[in-house]
């Protein structure tokens, strides 16, 4: 069966190359070059545009930086929109705002196009795998349509809601994970600075009621000093945006999304953008000139 794959970077590449594994024919394009040739190499058809794509596959994925991205792929001239047919279902699994999901499936609707929202969470090594979490906005009739493609690429998959909704779902994980780890930086440097060792604080907390996937996560990053992503900076301040924006158009109070925000953008601006989100620890120890390092 034909799947057309558009994004083929960090996460996109792994993804298809499962698909390829699983036996699908993958359809790949994107603006860079290289990254078509490196899935052709996986055995991907190199397609040179969207319409190429668009007319070998009634089943598009899209893994895109940001809502203005999917929303050139999908409206601009030879885009989605123009080039594909009827019946076709759109896949976007990039993590964009949710009020772009909704503009864009009515859009597409309207020429009797389908497209669900289904994020992901897990992070390339989780792409790799194929154990990536789902996060799906859309007609139970699409989101079962996709659930082959989704068992391929992930080790959990969730229908949340109508469209947009598995982009919410993915603006309320990113909220909990940077206050997390804002908190978890915090936390640490007071016990390094009131005298307590913060890898023996960590063993001691971690199996507690603070005790969180994103704990074990970063707080070892945070021990050795090792900010190499993972997720980075900038894409959680490009995530956040979204979630900020979507708090102004609901009215949801996000005092604590505002500050992590300041805090990611203050590091992004001294040069960290490309460090892991776990560099928020920086930032603190940037105040008190103290290191977290072991
Ligand atoms: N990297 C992670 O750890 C991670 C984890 C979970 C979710 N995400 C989300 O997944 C999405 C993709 O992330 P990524 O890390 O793969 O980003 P990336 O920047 O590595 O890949 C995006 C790809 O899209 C391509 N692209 C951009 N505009 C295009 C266009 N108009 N037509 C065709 N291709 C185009 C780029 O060339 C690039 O290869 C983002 O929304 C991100 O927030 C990333």
């Amino acid at each position: 069966m034909n799947v057309g794959f558009i994004g083929l970077g960090i996460m996109g590449k792994p993804m298809a190359k499962n698909l390829l594994k699983a036996g699908y024919t993958v359809y790949g394009y994107d603006v860079v070059e290289e990254n078509v040739q490196n899935v052709a190499q996986a055995g991907a058809v190199a397609c040179k545009s969207i319409r190429e794509v668009c007319e070998a596959c009634q089943d598009i994925i899209t893994m895109l930086p940001n809502s203005p991205h999917v929303r050139s792929v999908v409206m601009d001239a030879g885009g989605i929109l123009e080039s594909a047919g009827q019946g076709t279902l759109l896949i976007d699994m990039s993590s964009i705002a949710p009020s772009a999901s909704k503009e864009l499936h009515g859009e597409l609707a309207k020429k009797g196009i389908h497209m669900i929202d289904a994020p992901v969470s897990g992070g390339e090594p989780k792409a790799v795998d194929g154990t990536l979490a789902i996060m799906v906005g859309g007609d139970q009739a699409d989101y079962e349509r996709a659930l082959p493609l989704f068992q391929v690429m992930g080790a959990s998959y969730n229908l949340i809601g109508d469209i947009g909704s598995g982009n919410t779902c993915k603006l309320t994980n990113q909220i909990i994970v940077a206050v997390n780890i804002a908190a978890l930086s915090e936390g640490m440097m007071l016990a390094k600075m009131a005298g307590a060792d913060p890898e023996k604080v960590f063993e001691g907390i971690r199996g507690g009621l603070a005790g969180s996937t994103v704990m074990n996560a970063k707080a070892p990053m945070m021990l050795a000093g090792d900010f190499k992503p993972g997720f980075r900076i900038d894409l959680h301040i490009k995530d956040l945006n979204n979630a900020l924006e979507t708090g102004d158009r609901f009215h949801a109070p996000l005092p604590l999304t505002h500050m992590v925000q300041d805090v990611l953008k203050e590091l992004s601006a001294q040069g960290n953008g490309s460090c892991d989100h776990s560099a928020i620890a920086k930032y603190y120890e940037a105040l008190t000139g103290v290191s977290l390092k072991k």
